[in-house]
């Protein structure tokens, strides 16, 4: 089945809100941030970066693993003010792909904004034009798509030798992997263009890849099945009632399986002139659903239900004989992280959210749940991409104890079975980006490094450290600095070669 002009229609239509733009003056959120970043050097992540950073040589300290050569690709928000206007969220910058390249004992960066068609009429009219994610303010106006508004921000994803920079309410954009400049928005199929595209597709062993998007305006999830070769095999508009928020999901050998946490999208806040985050609902009277999807049919075959939960992220999901399926994710007691921490924070504001932990869960053939918790503050979860819908039994996280003030923060392995962790923290005034864990050729799932990044705001510096994943409490293996800062980012991975 493929999807019909209407739906495409509607899940393309972004939030189509009351009103037009008009003048006003500028709020006191940039003045705001200012005068506390003079307090806590830590905001320095939340500053904006120059349009274009490069760097012909990190210097680097300890002895960087001569096999690990290739690109670190990482993408994150990065212009957080244009003009005078500051954003009201770190979700709304637009997008900055950094590139590291490693190879021959040398580390070279270059930064580069992802010129989407948002960014570029922006630019062509020298000031902000749209609301976004979390900015709805008097003189922005109504976005006529998502895709206007795409930023382009949340992951960079290598497959079938396209690089492409992704959100999630729109299309995916071809990035040059030399030049890192924009090749424009990824079309799969002509209906499918302007459709929302995740940010968290899985690339099976195999190379296929399996990508989703969620339309709350519209009540869909749109199924995307694409090829090793990159070519697209199958698409479906999935209806799913109140389906709000899905970041991510996951794959098993014979299934798609979603968490659906209980936020309500409200149509009458999106005609109130919301911001699209403010659009939300938290609801913690109802059960997070589990859809279980069948890969050949593309239908839900199995429901189950959880209590109250968000989640953003997935480590991996695998499949029993008997039809049991368990994953791992990161679980937060409510979206607080996403409606206040990460928007306050823009004006330099602490509303701390409550502890994440990760949850491990079981869902028995038979429609029976099963959690467990690992406790320690956690988030961007990632493993062996080998394991990507096969059992799995270790994987590593960052260490978050708090987005703002003077967090501490470090990388944390966990061995699922067993139930211990082994871990590193940075220290005080280190904010700690996702790390990846790159194997070792023919290694066995843990034989290999974990790359990432961390911001030293006392240094005012970013640091790319790599270390060996099966001894993170050793500490890095090798600390290869920047000569600036870059902003905080999401997610990335890593490109041998
Ligand atoms: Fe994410």
């Amino acid at each position: 089945m493929t999807l019909t002009r209407r739906q495409a229609l509607l899940a393309g239509s972004a939030t189509l809100l009351a009103g037009s733009a008009r003048a006003a003056a500028p709020d006191d959120w940039s003045a705001a941030f200012r005068a506390a970043l003079k307090e806590q050097p830590s905001l320095l992540g939340y500053v904006s970066a120059p349009p274009q950073l490069d760097c012909a040589e990190l210097t680097i300290e300890g002895r960087w693993p001569a096999e690990l050569a290739g690109t670190f690709y990482r993408n994150g928000p990065a212009r957080h003010d244009v003009g005078e206007l500051r954003y009201h969220h770190w979700f709304d910058g637009d997008g900055m792909i950094q590139a590291f390249r490693i190879g021959d004992g040398r580390i070279a960066h270059r930064g580069r904004m992802v010129q989407t068609d948002k960014y570029r009429r922006e630019i062509a009219a020298g000031r902000a034009l749209e609301h976004t994610f979390g900015t709805s303010l008097p003189q922005l106006a109504p976005p006529t798509s998502a895709a206007a508004v795409n930023v382009a921000n949340i992951n960079v994803i290598s497959h079938a030798g396209r690089l492409m920079a992704l959100w999630e309410a729109a299309d995916a954009y071809g990035i040059d992997p030399q030049t890192l400049d924009t090749l424009g928005p990824v079309v799969w199929r002509d209906d499918l263009k302007g459709m929302p595209f995740s940010a968290h597709p899985r690339q099976e062993p195999d190379g296929t890849l399996w990508s989703f998007g969620y339309a709350p305006q519209a009540d869909l999830l749109v199924l995307y099945h694409i090829g090793a070769d990159g070519t697209l095999k199958a698409a479906k508009a999935l209806p799913v009632p109140d389906v709000g928020m899905v970041h991510d999901f996951m794959v098993t050998e014979r299934h798609l399986v979603f968490l659906l946490p209980p936020i309500h999208y409200d149509r009458d806040k999106v005609r109130a002139g919301l911001a699209f985050v403010d659009c939300y609902v938290w609801r913690p009277d109802q059960p997070a659903r589990v859809l279980v999807v069948d890969k050949n049919s593309l239908t839900v075959t199995r429901r189950h239900e959880l209590p109250a939960c968000f989640v953003f992220h997935y480590g991996n999901a695998f499949e029993e004989a008997d039809g049991t399926i368990r994953f791992d994710c990161v679980h937060h007691p409510d979206p607080r992280v996403m409606t206040e921490t990460t928007r306050y924070v823009m004006r330099g504001e602490a509303r701390p959210s409550p502890a994440t932990a990760t949850m491990l869960v079981r869902l028995g053939p038979s429609g029976t749940t099963d959690t467990r918790m690992l406790a320690g503050g956690v988030e961007f979860p990632r493993v062996d991409p080998r394991r990507v819908g096969r059992r799995h039994g270790r994987v590593w996280s960052v260490l978050l104890d708090s987005l703002v003030g003077a967090p501490s923060a470090g990388v944390i392995r966990w061995d699922l079975e067993a139930g211990t962790s082994d871990s590193h923290r940075f220290g005080p005034q280190i904010l700690v980006e996702e790390h990846v864990y790159v194997p070792r050729r023919d290694g066995a799932e843990g034989e290999g490094w974990l790359l990432g990044t961390h911001l030293d705001a006392r240094a005012g510096v970013t640091r790319l450290a790599v270390f060996d994943a099966l001894k993170l409490a050793a500490g890095p293996l090798a600390v290869a600095s920047l000569p600036y800062p870059l902003p905080l980012g999401l997610h990335g991975n890593f490109v041998p070669g």
